[in-house]
């Protein structure tokens, strides 16, 4: 028998460079407090047996029927879930590149949004080309960057998110010192994860002027979107009127959890790449969760969402007043939608204070978990400096954390952050 370590050296280089998501890890802890994770503690819970039910009347003894309609589907996702949704974006996200359900064609149906942020990523970046993210990030995204080969450089954010001036200064001065293309900008519009920050309409078109000045593509990513707690502001895909560099991808993880469908809508002759490239990850997306996916936002997601989101408002608004009311100086943010509020220690704390041994040395054995900030910045990296108006090596903003209210009932969340705040105080 090979023993592990014999085993390990055959693997693939990116094995040994890229570690187990932060979050995977912490997901294995159990903990009563439970800010961790961004699970979705409010789901339309009855509505998915419903449809169930409508599926199997209309499939009853028609052995036909259930054999053409859940086979193998196309790569691209089957067209009645692609029609629902390409009129929805046309409608709801005043998007008008696409023109309603006749313009089915333009979707791509992926497994999570995940998979699509992958697929771009797999078809666009070559070794050493660069992808501005926001500093802290979306961990599942900066980490398969530097998975695929990418280098990314995290330009500063502040409590609206990315900051247009600064995203044009890391473009200039990242390209002129790294020797590589900018290919990509990452922006979570709504609610943004981890820092729960939502762009305003200026900001957003500012960066799209800058992506149509340097060629850039923009991966605007609407996981959030339909878990807003004030009026939406169009996506910056609604300014992409030729779709030419807007790669818009959103879910339904967030409102309808089990079904793990993503949704993109790419420049065509991407689409074209990433559904060759899907082809060879998975062949298809699974047809029965497309079909239920499609009758849920066709019939259902309106009348329910509602609700849903006046569950997690409260719960933000319970985990903020906790905060404001318990937490030592640090400076944090106010969700106008999403799961999540982040804080971090102030001044040069936020890079010095680490969070994640304060996790697992005092909140853990007080039953309580977050994730912490460097959990949402690559492995490695640059960074654009604020003070010094250049780039250096990634600059992580360990005293930050990231806090989730998505999951916990109002009540346990109270006292889960109150406790956090307590303990922070103590220790910070
Ligand atoms: C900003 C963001 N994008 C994408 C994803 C992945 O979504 P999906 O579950 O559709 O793969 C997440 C999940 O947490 C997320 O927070």
């Amino acid at each position: 028998m090979r023993n592990i370590e014999s085993t390990r050296e055959l693997l693939a280089d990116w094995t040994k460079k890229i570690p187990e998501s932060e979050i995977r890890r912490l997901l294995k802890n159990k903990t009563k407090y439970y800010l961790a994770g961004g699970l979705p503690g409010n789901l339309p819970t009855k509505v998915f047996p419903k449809i169930l039910e409508e599926l199997s009347e209309y499939y009853e003894e028609d052995e036909k029927r259930v054999i053409n309609e859940f086979q193998y589907g196309m790569t691209a996702g089957a067209k009645g879930l692609r029609e629902v949704l390409a009129e929805r974006l046309h409608t709801k996200d005043k998007i008008s590149c696409i023109s309603g359900k006749q313009d089915w064609e333009k979707m791509l149906i992926t497994t999570g949004s995940q998979q699509a942020t992958y697929l771009v990523l797999d078809i666009l970046v070559n070794p050493g080309d660069i992808v501005i993210t926001p500093s802290p990030a979306y961990l599942g995204f900066v980490t398969a960057v530097v998975k695929i080969g990418g280098t990314v450089v995290t330009a500063p954010t502040d409590e609206l998110g990315l900051i247009p001036e600064f995203v044009e200064d890391t473009i200039v001065k990242a390209e002129k010192e790294l020797g590589k293309k900018v290919k990509l900008l990452y922006v979570v519009s709504d609610s943004d994860n981890p820092k729960g920050t939502t762009l305003p309409y200026e900001r957003r078109k500012a960066l799209y002027d800058l992506a149509e000045k340097y060629n850039i593509f923009i991966l605007e990513d609407e996981a959030y979107k339909e878990m807003q707690f004030t009026e939406r502001i169009p996506p910056i895909k609604s300014l992409d009127k030729d779709n030419e560099w807007v790669i818009y991808v959103s879910s339904t993880s967030k409102e309808a959890a089990p079904l793990r469908i993503g949704y993109s809508l790419l420049p065509e002759h991407l689409h074209l790449e990433a559904e060759k490239s899907k082809g060879y990850i998975d062949l298809c997306t699974p047809t029965l969760t497309q079909r239920v996916a499609e009758i849920y936002y066709a019939k259902y997601i309106d009348s329910y969402l509602p609700e849903i989101v006046q569950k997690y408002k409260t719960q933000k608004d319970v985990a903020f007043k906790a905060l404001q009311e318990t937490f030592p100086e640090g400076d944090y943010t106010n969700p106008t939608g999403g799961f999540f509020i982040w804080w971090q220690a102030p001044g040069e704390k936020a890079y010095s204070f680490d969070i994640g041994k304060f996790n697992q040395d005092v909140l853990l054995p007080n039953d309580v978990l977050v994730v912490p900030g460097a959990a949402f910045y690559p492995p490695v990296g640059h960074s654009y400096d604020l003070e010094t108006r250049t780039i250096i090596p990634l600059k992580i903003i360990k005293g930050g954390m990231r806090i989730g209210f998505s999951f916990l009932k109002p009540e346990l969340l109270d006292e889960g952050v109150r406790k956090l705040g307590e303990l922070l105080t103590k220790h910070v």
